[in-house]
């Protein structure tokens, strides 16, 4: 395996290198914002879906109704601001300059997530090592360099981390599980690795060689991707078929993907734990319902497990900051329980 640029110098002079090129609190603060954009449509929906089932009948068949939204999914109109349509004009105001830059971010992510960019980052992932570390360090490296310089973070990436784990332990979920809680962006460490911008590290994730779902935020901006019009790709099915099961969809390359992939080679963790890391943006699907055609019954339990970890990571960002130092010793008991090689090559 080659090395990437820098990776193999010290840790201070990587960390200077990569410093001079990306300033981390920008995506930092950029993915917050997506976050709260999520957090709003959640409530919308919530809330939208109490109504719907206040105005029906009490016996009105579930499964019926998942096979309409199925056959619909085709002539859904566009999510862009139309959740925000029912909210009140203050708090729209709070999320409106929010929305904008979220908005620009989707707009060029969704241009540029090809089926070609695809391919070739997972070539990329797979021919280099970028970094080689124990999964804790990683944790501390991310938290330096998404939080240097920007006097207005109040949480860290690595409070957050904690924060999602503790939540998780607190409702004695299993082990495993609270470790997805700490670990699941990890893969942001991207970003300062090969990464072309923010695009290609955070936001909702898709799949791509198909039809763009219009159940995507902005799905507007994909009129400008070059798959948009190509008939190999632009079809309900594109090149996968039906129920074929999302393992063998390309979903659009981010810190969820790249962080599966490294948790899939160096961890014991369950499938359940993989498909949390894997799918944990991807919500179009986990979310929006959509795409549920390429689903195969494997995916119907994976997509249980993803909603479970959702609110852990959308909610569990509160004032409680936890002494890190204090619950280190726990959480790096738990990386070794299910990391048995403690050295990975990121
Ligand atoms: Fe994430
Ligand atoms: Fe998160």
């Amino acid at each position: 395996m080659s090395t990437s640029k820098g990776v193999s110098k010290s840790t201070t002079d990587n960390k200077k290198s990569i410093d001079d090129v990306r300033q981390g609190y920008l995506l930092e603060r950029l993915d917050d914002e997506v976050m709260a954009v999520n957090q709003m449509k959640g409530k919308f929906k919530a809330s939208s879906n109490r109504n719907t089932n206040d105005e029906k009948s009490p016996g009105a068949n579930k499964e019926g109704k998942e096979t309409k939204e199925e056959e619909n999914e085709e002539d859904e109109t566009s999510s862009d601001y139309s959740f925000m349509k029912n909210i009140d004009t203050k708090t729209f105001r709070q999320y409106e300059l929010a929305c904008d830059r979220v908005k620009q971010f989707y707009d060029e992510q969704h241009e540029k997530q090809t089926v070609a960019y695809n391919i070739q980052a997972r070539i990329n992932f797979k021919t280099k090592t970028r970094a080689r570390m124990n999964v804790w360090d990683a944790l501390e490296r991310l938290n330096t360099l998404l939080d240097e310089s920007d006097p207005d973070t109040e949480l860290s990436q690595i409070d957050h981390a904690i924060q999602t784990a503790e939540a998780i332990r607190r409702d004695n979920k299993p082990r495993w599980f609270q470790l997805v809680g700490l670990i699941h962006d990890l893969g942001k460490l991207l970003y300062f690795f090969d990464s072309k911008g923010q695009w290609d590290v955070v936001g909702d994730t898709f799949p791509v060689g198909c039809k763009f779902s219009k159940k995507i935020i902005f799905s507007e901006g994909f009129k400008k991707n070059p798959d948009f019009l190509n008939p190999l790709y632009n079809t309900k099915y594109g090149i996968y078929s039906k129920n074929c099961g999302l393992d063998k969809v390309m979903l659009s390359w981010g810190h969820d993907e790249y962080m599966y992939h490294i948790a899939k080679l160096n961890s014991t963790l369950p499938a359940e734990a993989l498909a949390m890391i894997r799918y944990h943006s991807f919500y179009p699907w986990h979310q929006e319902q959509a795409y549920t055609y390429l689903m195969d019954d494997h995916d119907k339990k994976m997509l249980e497990a993803v909603r479970a970890f959702n609110p852990y990571d959308l909610y569990s960002k509160n004032d409680v900051r936890y002494d890190i130092e204090s619950i280190k010793s726990y959480y790096l008991e738990l990386i070794d329980e299910f990391f048995p090689k403690k050295i990975i090559d990121f």
